[in-house]
């Protein structure tokens, strides 16, 4: 593959031509990671909904498959479109779709009808319908079959609810091992709500319960995602204590600065029937969230199924609904973030979900091309040369209370033009405890008014009072994880091509103790 358009990810998964959006049906199956995703097969822009396919044995490099499942009727008279869903290995064989003793791997999507119609199954549905259905897969995810005998499986939202039609969507399918049933989770996007069903088979379903409004509910809720997680705990009786984690995307709504689409998360028990969230998991309003990212490019966020117990990987959606159909990007739209393990840890006394970047990223980067440590950074700057466009910083300097010979503000400039016009600032600013990501001159911004912003959340500093990022540049992508990774900011980025350039900022006073180490990022295309 030739991946040298400008902007193109080089190891970020983007589709080589076509619009894409949210991340759907991720599942670890027989030694392959399956990424499905939101596709327009005929434009970049969002249309003819349709299921992309790719495959990975390392969850870094990705090899596009044929779509899997392509809008019904299209180009010329969609009659259903695969909005976002999830897959599972039926490995029991409840469905029945299996044949031969071969696993059916079973996908449960939203099924869009823009017209009203007579479905093969004899269901009627109406414009605009939204309806949850299934398909299985007998060689390992490469073709699919829609079981057109009864879809849609879940036809209409359940009483009281039945006018969300047109807004009822994303199923998020699992195993739940206690109750030996197969649970979803969807939303009801424009009341807030999501409703946890159940089944035996994947094709009988009832519902059980429901969640919801809580803490943030700007604009729509889509895309729910429910797993266990253990706690890692320090006591001393080492019990395994498993919490239960909640994710959703909101759009727009998403975390104060950014405008757009985002992703909160709730931690809390789920017995099966219910989710509980924890009461410090829940504020009072509806104005504070749990955010799962700060910046304003992490959306649909959605973790794979079939990984072994205790195991979490999510990634997301590194656009944003604002100006996803904006961004200069041609022949493609949209990548994807770079893959994440989450845990659930105590981090200053809450229970907090991190994520860490997935180890096998490890196998891509270089050795250090930059290795260094200073006692004091003074003020002013420290040039560290051209670092390219794809490579991972780790970053690590010493908090302070500010005095007078303290900087305000610590930062790395990336992706720079050689006089620093042109520049991410990434950084630190001692006063609000707040790390921050800078791209209002990172490039082209022209497309968005509101693209060309700053975004920032609070991290501590950890226990030997240091303040730790991680930093993953691609060629329009900064990913920022703090601390152990309990904050993330992800944020496009549209530099020019000669824009290298990076340097150390220590702004109004010097800055202790700092540590930086570069690597390349191999393109992972090539
Ligand atoms: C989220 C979303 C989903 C929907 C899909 C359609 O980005 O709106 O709720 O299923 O995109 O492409």
């Amino acid at each position: 593959l030739n991946y040298t358009e400008p902007y193109r990810p080089q190891y970020h998964f983007s589709p080589n031509k076509g619009w894409m959006n949210d991340p759907t049906g991720l599942l670890y199956h027989d030694g392959t990671y399956h990424l499905f995703f939101q596709y327009n097969p005929g434009g970049i822009e969002w249309g003819n909904m349709s299921w992309g396919h790719a495959t990975s044995e390392d969850l870094t490099h990705w090899e596009e498959q044929p779509v899997a499942f392509l809008a019904r009727g299209y180009p010329n008279n969609v009659t259903e479109m695969f909005f976002t869903g999830s897959a599972v290995a039926d490995v029991n064989n409840t469905s029945g779709f299996g044949v031969d003793g071969k696993i059916p791997l079973v996908a449960m999507y939203t099924s869009m009808y823009p017209l009203s119609q007579t479905l093969p199954s004899g269901k009627e549905v109406l414009a605009e319908q939204q309806s949850q259905s299934i398909a299985y897969s007998l060689d390992n995810g490469k073709t699919w079959t829609t079981y057109d005998a009864a879809n849609p499986v879940i036809h209409n939202p359940p009483t009281p609810y039945e006018m969300e039609y047109e807004n009822f969507r994303d199923p998020f399918v699992f195993w739940h091992g206690e109750t030996q049933k197969w649970i979803a989770v969807t939303a009801l996007s424009k009341i807030y709500k999501l409703l946890i069903w159940t089944s035996t088979n994947l094709k009988d379903w009832s519902v059980l319960s429901e969640f919801g409004p809580k803490n943030a509910v700007g604009g729509v809720w889509e895309c729910p995602n429910l797993f266990p997680l253990p706690l890692s705990s320090n006591d001393s009786d080492n019990k395994q204590i498993t919490k239960w984690v909640m994710v959703l995307g909101l759009n727009p709504g998403g975390p104060p600065g950014t405008i757009g689409s985002g992703t909160q998360y709730f931690i809390g028990d789920f017995d099966g029937t219910t989710f509980t969230p924890d009461s410090g998991s829940v504020y009072p309003g509806n104005e504070t969230a749990n955010w799962l990212d700060w910046g304003p490019d992490f959306y649909a966020a959605a973790s794979f199924n079939g990984l072994p117990a205790g195991e979490r990987v999510n990634l997301a959606w590194m656009n944003n609904w604002q100006y996803g159909a904006a961004i200069p990007t041609d022949p493609w739209r949209s990548a994807m973030s770079i893959p994440r393990r989450l845990s659930l840890e105590m981090v200053n006394e809450k229970v907090t979900l991190l994520q860490r970047p997935h180890e096998n990223l490890q196998s891509i980067m270089g050795h250090s091309d930059v290795s260094h440590s200073w006692n004091t950074v003074s003020e002013g700057s420290v040039d560290l040369g051209s670092l390219g466009k794809a490579f991972h910083v780790s970053l690590s300097f010493a908090d302070h209370d500010s005095d007078s010979s303290r900087a305000s503000e610590f930062a790395i400039a990336v992706r720079g033009s050689f006089d620093f016009e042109q520049q991410t600032l990434v950084g630190y600013n001692f006063t609000s405890k707040e790390v921050f990501v800078d791209r209002r001159v990172s490039g082209d911004v022209a497309f968005d008014g509101t693209f060309g912003s700053i975004y920032h959340t609070a991290l501590a500093a950890d226990c030997d009072g240091r303040v730790d990022l991680r930093i993953f540049v691609d060629w329009s992508s900064v990913e920022v994880l703090g601390g152990k990774g309990e904050v993330s900011l992800t944020s496009q980025i549209f530099p020019d091509g000669d824009s290298t350039h990076a340097r150390l900022v220590s702004v109004e006073g010097s800055t202790g103790d700092v540590d930086i180490r570069v690597n390349g990022v191999a393109s992972v295309w090539e």
